[in-house]
Protein backbone atom coordinates (compact mmCIF):
# COMPACT_ATOMS: atom_id res chain seq x y z
CA UNK A 1 0.00 0.00 0.00
CA UNK A 2 1.42 3.46 -1.06
CA UNK A 3 1.95 5.95 2.02
CA UNK A 4 0.20 9.19 1.90
CA UNK A 5 1.88 12.10 3.52
CA UNK A 6 0.59 15.80 4.19
CA UNK A 7 3.21 18.75 4.57
CA UNK A 8 1.68 19.64 8.11
CA UNK A 9 4.57 19.43 10.29
CA UNK A 10 6.18 16.52 8.11
CA UNK A 11 9.99 17.36 7.02
CA UNK A 12 10.21 14.20 4.98
CA UNK A 13 7.32 14.62 2.77
CA UNK A 14 9.77 14.18 -0.09
CA UNK A 15 11.76 11.31 1.19
CA UNK A 16 10.83 7.89 -0.60
CA UNK A 17 8.58 5.45 1.51
CA UNK A 18 10.35 4.48 4.94
CA UNK A 19 9.37 0.72 3.63
CA UNK A 20 12.98 0.69 1.72
CA UNK A 21 14.92 1.38 4.39
CA UNK A 22 17.70 -1.89 4.35
CA UNK A 23 16.84 -2.68 0.24
CA UNK A 24 19.92 -4.31 -1.19
CA UNK A 25 18.45 -5.03 -4.54
CA UNK A 26 16.36 -2.22 -6.28
CA UNK A 27 12.70 -2.12 -6.23
CA UNK A 28 11.97 1.07 -8.22
CA UNK A 29 8.22 -0.10 -7.30
CA UNK A 30 8.90 0.18 -3.79
CA UNK A 31 9.08 3.67 -4.37
CA UNK A 32 5.65 4.57 -4.84
CA UNK A 33 3.85 7.22 -2.28
CA UNK A 34 1.15 9.69 -2.15
CA UNK A 35 1.55 13.20 -0.94
CA UNK A 36 -0.67 16.00 0.03
CA UNK A 37 0.42 19.49 -1.83
CA UNK A 38 -1.29 22.99 -2.26
CA UNK A 39 -2.09 24.00 -5.69
CA UNK A 40 -3.65 27.16 -6.71
CA UNK A 41 -6.66 26.92 -9.45
CA UNK A 42 -5.73 29.64 -12.25
CA UNK A 43 -7.61 30.01 -15.92
CA UNK A 44 -5.87 28.32 -18.42
CA UNK A 45 -5.43 31.47 -20.55
CA UNK A 46 -3.38 33.40 -18.10
CA UNK A 47 -1.22 30.21 -17.17
CA UNK A 48 2.04 31.79 -18.89
CA UNK A 49 2.33 34.89 -17.20
CA UNK A 50 1.54 33.30 -14.10
CA UNK A 51 4.27 31.16 -14.10
CA UNK A 52 6.91 33.57 -14.44
CA UNK A 53 5.83 35.72 -11.13
CA UNK A 54 5.16 31.77 -9.40
CA UNK A 55 8.76 30.64 -9.60
CA UNK A 56 9.52 30.70 -5.90
CA UNK A 57 6.59 28.95 -4.43
CA UNK A 58 6.03 26.67 -7.59
CA UNK A 59 6.59 23.18 -6.68
CA UNK A 60 9.77 20.97 -8.29
CA UNK A 61 10.16 18.19 -8.43
CA UNK A 62 12.32 15.37 -10.88
CA UNK A 63 10.08 14.44 -13.27
CA UNK A 64 7.06 15.85 -12.04
CA UNK A 65 4.91 18.85 -14.04
CA UNK A 66 4.35 22.07 -12.19
CA UNK A 67 0.66 22.96 -14.22
CA UNK A 68 -1.63 20.32 -14.83
CA UNK A 69 -5.56 20.05 -16.25
CA UNK A 70 -7.78 20.87 -13.50
CA UNK A 71 -10.33 17.13 -12.99
CA UNK A 72 -13.24 19.51 -12.50
CA UNK A 73 -12.89 22.34 -15.07
CA UNK A 74 -11.55 21.92 -18.61
CA UNK A 75 -10.85 25.78 -18.72
CA UNK A 76 -8.59 25.45 -15.65
CA UNK A 77 -5.76 24.31 -14.40
CA UNK A 78 -4.17 23.51 -11.51
CA UNK A 79 -0.92 25.17 -10.37
CA UNK A 80 0.99 22.61 -7.80
CA UNK A 81 2.79 24.58 -5.32
CA UNK A 82 6.17 23.89 -2.71
CA UNK A 83 4.27 22.96 0.68
CA UNK A 84 7.74 24.04 2.60
CA UNK A 85 6.95 27.32 1.37
CA UNK A 86 2.92 27.75 0.59
CA UNK A 87 1.01 26.77 3.66
CA UNK A 88 -2.18 28.92 3.27
CA UNK A 89 -2.54 32.41 0.80
CA UNK A 90 -0.95 34.35 3.25
CA UNK A 91 1.89 32.85 2.32
CA UNK A 92 2.26 34.35 -1.33
CA UNK A 93 4.50 37.87 -1.00
CA UNK A 94 3.99 40.89 -2.38
CA UNK A 95 4.58 40.65 -5.62
CA UNK A 96 2.77 37.97 -6.09
CA UNK A 97 -0.12 38.77 -4.60
CA UNK A 98 -0.31 41.90 -6.74
CA UNK A 99 0.30 39.38 -9.92
CA UNK A 100 -2.47 37.47 -9.02
CA UNK A 101 -4.72 40.47 -8.52
CA UNK A 102 -3.83 41.57 -11.74
CA UNK A 103 -4.53 38.58 -13.90
CA UNK A 104 -7.69 38.03 -11.70
CA UNK A 105 -6.73 34.66 -9.97
CA UNK A 106 -7.66 34.27 -6.40
CA UNK A 107 -4.96 33.36 -4.07
CA UNK A 108 -6.74 30.96 -2.37
CA UNK A 109 -5.25 27.64 -2.14
CA UNK A 110 -6.31 24.08 -2.29
CA UNK A 111 -5.06 20.19 -2.20
CA UNK A 112 -4.35 18.07 -4.34
CA UNK A 113 -3.25 14.34 -4.02
CA UNK A 114 0.20 13.85 -5.91
CA UNK A 115 1.22 10.18 -6.58
CA UNK A 116 5.13 9.88 -6.19
CA UNK A 117 6.91 7.30 -8.18
CA UNK A 118 10.92 6.17 -8.43
CA UNK A 119 11.47 8.83 -10.94
CA UNK A 120 10.52 11.99 -8.56
CA UNK A 121 13.03 11.30 -6.03
CA UNK A 122 16.72 12.31 -5.86
CA UNK A 123 19.91 10.20 -6.04
CA UNK A 124 20.51 11.32 -2.48
CA UNK A 125 17.06 11.13 -0.98
CA UNK A 126 16.86 7.46 -2.56
CA UNK A 127 20.01 6.57 -0.46
CA UNK A 128 19.64 8.74 2.44
CA UNK A 129 15.98 6.17 2.67
CA UNK A 130 17.40 2.92 1.86
CA UNK A 131 20.62 2.81 3.53
CA UNK A 132 21.08 2.82 7.44
CA UNK A 133 19.75 5.76 9.14
CA UNK A 134 22.44 8.45 10.26
CA UNK A 135 25.17 7.21 7.80
CA UNK A 136 26.91 9.26 5.48
CA UNK A 137 25.29 8.44 1.75
CA UNK A 138 27.80 10.23 -0.06
CA UNK A 139 27.30 9.17 -3.98
CA UNK A 140 30.05 11.63 -6.11
CA UNK A 141 31.77 10.02 -8.69
CA UNK A 142 34.37 10.98 -11.39
CA UNK A 143 32.74 10.58 -14.66
CA UNK A 144 34.42 8.86 -17.20
CA UNK A 145 32.60 9.33 -20.70
CA UNK A 146 29.60 6.70 -20.58
CA UNK A 147 30.95 5.14 -16.88
CA UNK A 148 30.42 6.79 -13.63
CA UNK A 149 33.88 6.22 -11.70
CA UNK A 150 32.31 5.66 -7.75
CA UNK A 151 35.05 5.14 -4.68
CA UNK A 152 32.64 3.46 -2.13
CA UNK A 153 32.89 3.71 1.94
CA UNK A 154 32.97 0.09 3.64
CA UNK A 155 29.50 0.66 5.09
CA UNK A 156 28.20 1.33 1.61
CA UNK A 157 29.40 -2.01 0.19
CA UNK A 158 25.93 -3.91 0.98
CA UNK A 159 24.26 -1.43 -1.00
CA UNK A 160 27.06 -1.43 -4.11
CA UNK A 161 24.58 -2.56 -6.92
CA UNK A 162 21.60 -0.73 -5.85
CA UNK A 163 23.66 2.27 -5.45
CA UNK A 164 25.48 1.69 -8.72
CA UNK A 165 21.61 1.14 -10.65
CA UNK A 166 20.62 4.22 -8.69
CA UNK A 167 23.49 6.53 -10.43
CA UNK A 168 22.77 5.28 -13.37
CA UNK A 169 19.03 5.72 -13.40
CA UNK A 170 19.62 9.27 -12.12
CA UNK A 171 22.62 10.62 -14.38
CA UNK A 172 21.51 10.67 -18.08
CA UNK A 173 24.63 9.26 -20.38
CA UNK A 174 25.54 7.32 -17.16
CA UNK A 175 25.64 3.26 -18.48
CA UNK A 176 28.19 1.91 -16.52
CA UNK A 177 28.78 2.20 -12.96
CA UNK A 178 32.17 1.19 -11.41
CA UNK A 179 33.66 0.89 -7.79
CA UNK A 180 37.36 1.31 -6.78
CA UNK A 181 38.06 -1.93 -5.36
CA UNK A 182 41.47 -0.75 -4.09
CA UNK A 183 43.68 1.98 -4.19
CA UNK A 184 46.05 2.58 -7.21
CA UNK A 185 49.18 0.66 -6.72
CA UNK A 186 49.58 -1.28 -9.88
CA UNK A 187 52.60 0.28 -12.07
CA UNK A 188 50.38 1.48 -14.27
CA UNK A 189 48.54 3.32 -12.11
CA UNK A 190 44.96 1.77 -13.88
CA UNK A 191 42.09 1.04 -11.16
CA UNK A 192 40.94 -2.53 -9.67
CA UNK A 193 37.75 -2.29 -10.77
CA UNK A 194 33.86 -3.67 -10.26
CA UNK A 195 31.09 -3.27 -12.59
CA UNK A 196 28.56 -3.07 -9.98
CA UNK A 197 25.77 -2.54 -12.59
CA UNK A 198 24.95 -1.44 -16.30
CA UNK A 199 27.35 -2.41 -19.40
CA UNK A 200 30.54 -3.84 -18.48
CA UNK A 201 32.13 -2.29 -21.50
CA UNK A 202 35.13 -0.26 -20.22
CA UNK A 203 35.97 1.47 -23.30
CA UNK A 204 34.79 4.78 -23.86
CA UNK A 205 35.59 8.10 -25.20
CA UNK A 206 36.26 11.60 -22.80
CA UNK A 207 36.63 14.94 -23.77
CA UNK A 208 38.93 17.34 -22.34
CA UNK A 209 39.85 20.24 -23.14
CA UNK A 210 38.10 20.56 -26.64
CA UNK A 211 40.23 16.70 -27.26
CA UNK A 212 38.56 13.51 -27.89
CA UNK A 213 40.51 10.39 -26.26
CA UNK A 214 39.49 6.82 -27.04
CA UNK A 215 40.57 3.95 -24.45
CA UNK A 216 39.81 1.02 -22.30
CA UNK A 217 39.27 2.42 -18.49
CA UNK A 218 40.26 -0.85 -17.20
CA UNK A 219 43.38 -1.01 -18.60
CA UNK A 220 45.16 2.60 -18.56
CA UNK A 221 44.90 5.45 -16.18
CA UNK A 222 42.52 8.83 -16.81
CA UNK A 223 41.55 11.53 -14.21
CA UNK A 224 38.83 13.71 -14.90
CA UNK A 225 40.40 16.33 -12.07
CA UNK A 226 43.43 17.27 -14.42
CA UNK A 227 42.03 18.68 -17.06
CA UNK A 228 42.98 22.04 -15.26
CA UNK A 229 46.32 20.89 -14.89
CA UNK A 230 46.75 19.27 -17.98
CA UNK A 231 45.75 22.70 -19.57
CA UNK A 232 48.34 24.86 -17.09
CA UNK A 233 51.06 22.84 -18.44
CA UNK A 234 50.12 23.78 -22.24
CA UNK A 235 49.72 26.98 -21.04
CA UNK A 236 53.34 27.52 -20.70
CA UNK A 237 54.59 26.10 -24.05
CA UNK A 238 55.33 28.10 -27.18
CA UNK A 239 55.12 26.83 -30.89
CA UNK A 240 57.80 25.14 -31.63
CA UNK A 241 58.60 24.24 -28.47
CA UNK A 242 60.00 20.58 -27.70
CA UNK A 243 58.39 18.54 -24.99
CA UNK A 244 59.25 15.29 -23.53
CA UNK A 245 56.26 13.45 -21.74
CA UNK A 246 57.76 10.95 -19.58
CA UNK A 247 54.71 8.88 -18.12
CA UNK A 248 52.56 10.07 -21.15
CA UNK A 249 49.11 8.04 -20.31
CA UNK A 250 47.11 8.00 -23.25
CA UNK A 251 47.98 11.81 -24.45
CA UNK A 252 46.13 15.19 -22.13
CA UNK A 253 49.47 16.51 -22.47
CA UNK A 254 51.11 15.41 -25.80
CA UNK A 255 48.09 15.87 -27.72
CA UNK A 256 47.38 19.39 -27.24
CA UNK A 257 50.68 20.41 -26.90
CA UNK A 258 51.38 18.80 -30.70
CA UNK A 259 47.84 20.52 -31.65
CA UNK A 260 49.88 23.83 -30.24
CA UNK A 261 53.02 23.04 -33.30
CA UNK A 262 55.03 21.52 -30.34
CA UNK A 263 57.68 18.74 -30.80
CA UNK A 264 56.47 16.03 -28.86
CA UNK A 265 57.97 12.32 -27.45
CA UNK A 266 55.89 10.89 -25.48
CA UNK A 267 56.40 7.26 -23.65
CA UNK A 268 54.42 5.52 -21.10
CA UNK A 269 55.30 1.58 -20.47
CA UNK A 270 51.89 0.36 -20.01
CA UNK A 271 51.04 -1.25 -23.26
CA UNK A 272 47.72 -0.79 -23.48
CA UNK A 273 48.40 3.37 -22.69
CA UNK A 274 50.79 3.24 -25.86
CA UNK A 275 48.20 1.62 -27.97
CA UNK A 276 45.54 4.13 -27.04
CA UNK A 277 48.26 7.16 -27.13
CA UNK A 278 48.86 6.32 -31.21
CA UNK A 279 45.37 5.90 -31.89
CA UNK A 280 44.47 9.55 -29.61
CA UNK A 281 47.16 10.98 -31.89
CA UNK A 282 45.80 9.65 -35.05
CA UNK A 283 42.23 10.51 -33.63
CA UNK A 284 42.98 13.77 -32.85
CA UNK A 285 44.99 14.19 -36.17
CA UNK A 286 48.76 15.07 -34.77
CA UNK A 287 50.19 11.98 -35.60
CA UNK A 288 53.01 13.75 -37.79
CA UNK A 289 54.10 15.91 -34.62
CA UNK A 290 54.01 12.99 -31.99
CA UNK A 291 56.78 10.53 -31.30
CA UNK A 292 55.47 7.70 -29.16
CA UNK A 293 57.69 5.26 -27.46
CA UNK A 294 56.57 2.38 -24.74
CA UNK A 295 59.40 2.11 -22.41
CA UNK A 296 60.87 2.75 -18.64
CA UNK A 297 60.13 6.30 -17.55
CA UNK A 298 64.38 6.29 -17.21
CA UNK A 299 65.40 4.12 -20.31
CA UNK A 300 63.19 6.93 -22.27
CA UNK A 301 65.40 9.80 -20.22
CA UNK A 302 68.47 7.94 -20.68
CA UNK A 303 68.04 6.74 -24.74
CA UNK A 304 65.48 9.34 -26.86
CA UNK A 305 65.70 12.10 -24.31
CA UNK A 306 69.29 12.06 -24.19
CA UNK A 307 69.61 11.47 -27.90
CA UNK A 308 67.52 14.41 -28.84
CA UNK A 309 69.05 16.84 -26.32
CA UNK A 310 72.46 16.32 -27.09
CA UNK A 311 71.02 17.02 -30.70
CA UNK A 312 69.01 20.15 -30.07
CA UNK A 313 71.01 21.81 -27.45
CA UNK A 314 74.33 20.90 -29.30
CA UNK A 315 73.77 22.21 -32.78
CA UNK A 316 70.97 24.45 -31.90
CA UNK A 317 72.49 26.75 -29.66
CA UNK A 318 70.79 29.81 -31.08
CA UNK A 319 67.63 28.06 -30.73
CA UNK A 320 64.14 30.01 -29.35
CA UNK A 321 62.11 27.58 -28.56
CA UNK A 322 62.47 26.06 -25.19
CA UNK A 323 62.81 22.34 -23.75
CA UNK A 324 60.26 21.18 -21.49
CA UNK A 325 59.78 17.75 -19.70
CA UNK A 326 56.53 16.76 -18.14
CA UNK A 327 56.45 13.84 -15.04
CA UNK A 328 53.42 13.07 -14.18
CA UNK A 329 53.34 9.85 -11.83
CA UNK A 330 52.97 11.73 -8.80
CA UNK A 331 53.95 8.85 -6.03
CA UNK A 332 57.86 7.63 -7.69
CA UNK A 333 58.72 10.53 -10.36
CA UNK A 334 61.06 12.62 -8.45
CA UNK A 335 62.62 9.02 -8.06
CA UNK A 336 63.19 9.06 -11.83
CA UNK A 337 65.72 12.57 -11.66
CA UNK A 338 68.29 10.69 -10.80
CA UNK A 339 68.65 9.79 -14.60
CA UNK A 340 69.41 13.52 -15.35
CA UNK A 341 72.49 13.66 -13.12
CA UNK A 342 75.45 13.63 -15.97
CA UNK A 343 73.09 12.61 -18.64
CA UNK A 344 74.72 14.96 -21.43
CA UNK A 345 78.30 15.29 -22.23
CA UNK A 346 80.20 17.96 -24.55
CA UNK A 347 79.89 21.48 -23.85
CA UNK A 348 76.85 22.74 -21.92
CA UNK A 349 74.36 25.01 -23.34
CA UNK A 350 73.83 28.33 -21.92
CA UNK A 351 71.43 28.55 -19.03
CA UNK A 352 68.58 29.67 -21.00
CA UNK A 353 68.34 26.40 -23.06
CA UNK A 354 68.26 24.56 -20.14
CA UNK A 355 65.37 21.71 -20.15
CA UNK A 356 62.41 22.89 -18.06
CA UNK A 357 61.31 19.98 -15.85
CA UNK A 358 57.77 19.45 -14.29
CA UNK A 359 57.39 17.09 -12.18
CA UNK A 360 54.98 15.72 -9.94
CA UNK A 361 54.30 14.50 -6.59
CA UNK A 362 52.46 13.27 -3.47
CA UNK A 363 53.24 14.75 -0.08
CA UNK A 364 51.51 13.96 3.53
CA UNK A 365 54.24 17.01 4.90
CA UNK A 366 52.78 19.89 6.84
CA UNK A 367 54.53 21.85 4.16
CA UNK A 368 54.01 20.01 0.66
CA UNK A 369 56.10 22.70 -1.14
CA UNK A 370 59.41 22.28 0.70
CA UNK A 371 58.92 18.78 1.05
CA UNK A 372 59.16 18.07 -2.45
CA UNK A 373 61.57 20.76 -3.00
CA UNK A 374 63.84 18.70 -0.17
CA UNK A 375 63.34 15.14 -2.13
CA UNK A 376 63.92 16.37 -5.26
CA UNK A 377 67.32 18.28 -4.30
CA UNK A 378 68.08 15.04 -2.51
CA UNK A 379 67.96 13.13 -5.80
CA UNK A 380 69.65 15.37 -8.14
CA UNK A 381 72.48 16.75 -5.38
CA UNK A 382 71.86 20.27 -6.05
CA UNK A 383 70.10 23.21 -4.57
CA UNK A 384 67.15 24.05 -6.42
CA UNK A 385 65.92 26.72 -3.68
CA UNK A 386 66.43 29.93 -6.10
CA UNK A 387 65.34 27.97 -9.03
CA UNK A 388 61.77 26.16 -9.20
CA UNK A 389 58.53 27.43 -8.33
CA UNK A 390 55.87 24.56 -6.51
CA UNK A 391 52.47 24.81 -8.12
CA UNK A 392 49.54 23.13 -6.06
CA UNK A 393 47.70 20.50 -7.84
CA UNK A 394 45.14 18.97 -5.75
CA UNK A 395 43.73 17.76 -2.53
CA UNK A 396 43.85 13.92 -3.37
CA UNK A 397 42.94 13.00 0.33
CA UNK A 398 42.78 14.24 3.60
CA UNK A 399 46.61 15.75 4.49
CA UNK A 400 47.86 14.72 1.19
CA UNK A 401 48.50 17.17 -1.76
CA UNK A 402 49.33 16.43 -5.18
CA UNK A 403 52.24 19.35 -6.61
CA UNK A 404 54.02 19.86 -9.20
CA UNK A 405 57.95 21.25 -8.90
CA UNK A 406 58.87 23.08 -11.60
CA UNK A 407 62.79 23.87 -12.81
CA UNK A 408 65.07 24.41 -15.37
CA UNK A 409 67.77 21.44 -14.51
CA UNK A 410 70.94 23.13 -13.56
CA UNK A 411 73.69 22.20 -16.10
CA UNK A 412 76.44 20.98 -13.11
CA UNK A 413 73.55 18.24 -12.55
CA UNK A 414 72.71 18.12 -16.33
CA UNK A 415 76.79 17.53 -17.63
CA UNK A 416 79.13 15.20 -16.80
CA UNK A 417 81.72 17.16 -15.12
CA UNK A 418 80.73 20.08 -15.18
CA UNK A 419 81.06 22.94 -12.35
CA UNK A 420 78.59 25.07 -11.05
CA UNK A 421 77.36 28.03 -13.12
CA UNK A 422 77.15 30.96 -11.68
CA UNK A 423 74.03 30.86 -9.04
CA UNK A 424 74.07 27.18 -9.08
CA UNK A 425 74.69 25.88 -4.75
CA UNK A 426 75.87 22.77 -4.25
CA UNK A 427 73.22 20.82 -1.73
CA UNK A 428 75.81 20.77 1.33
CA UNK A 429 76.19 23.99 1.15
CA UNK A 430 72.77 25.46 0.56
CA UNK A 431 71.69 23.76 3.76
C1 LIG B 1 49.49 9.20 -13.27
S1 LIG B 1 49.50 8.52 -14.88
C2 LIG B 1 49.62 10.00 -15.84
C3 LIG B 1 49.11 9.86 -17.23
C4 LIG B 1 48.96 11.18 -17.98
N1 LIG B 1 50.20 11.88 -18.11
C5 LIG B 1 47.92 12.07 -17.34
O1 LIG B 1 48.24 13.18 -16.92
O2 LIG B 1 46.76 11.67 -17.25
C6 LIG B 1 51.10 7.81 -14.98
C7 LIG B 1 51.39 7.01 -16.22
O3 LIG B 1 52.72 6.50 -16.06
C8 LIG B 1 52.80 5.20 -16.61
N2 LIG B 1 53.94 4.53 -15.95
C9 LIG B 1 53.99 3.93 -14.75
N3 LIG B 1 55.23 3.52 -14.48
C10 LIG B 1 55.99 3.87 -15.52
C11 LIG B 1 57.38 3.74 -15.83
N4 LIG B 1 58.21 3.16 -14.98
N5 LIG B 1 57.81 4.24 -16.99
C12 LIG B 1 56.97 4.85 -17.87
N6 LIG B 1 55.65 4.98 -17.66
C13 LIG B 1 55.17 4.51 -16.49
C14 LIG B 1 51.45 4.58 -16.30
O4 LIG B 1 51.15 3.54 -17.20
C15 LIG B 1 50.51 5.79 -16.43
O5 LIG B 1 49.95 5.86 -17.71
Amino acid sequence: MPETETSKGDSQLFSPPSGVRGMTKLDRTAFQKTVTVPVLKVRKAVVNGLMRVLKRAALRRPGIKRVIEDPEDEESRLVMLDPYKMRTHESFDKEELSALKQLNVSPQLSEYNLELTYENFKLEEILKAVLPEGQDVTSGFSRVGHIAHLNLRDHQLPFKHLIGQVTIDKNPGITSAVNKINNIDSTYRNFQMEVLSGEENMMTKVRENNFAYEFDFSKVYWNPRLSTEHSRIIELLNPEDVLFDVFAGVGPFAIPAAKKNCTVFANDLNPESHKWLLHNCKLNKVEQKVKVFNMDGKDFLQGPVREELMQQLGVSKEAKHSVHIVMNLPAKAIEFLSAFRSLLDGPPCSSEHLPVVHCYSFSKDVTPAEDVRHRAEAVLGISLEACSSVHFVRNVAPNKEMVCITFQIPAATLYESQTLHPGEQPLEKQR
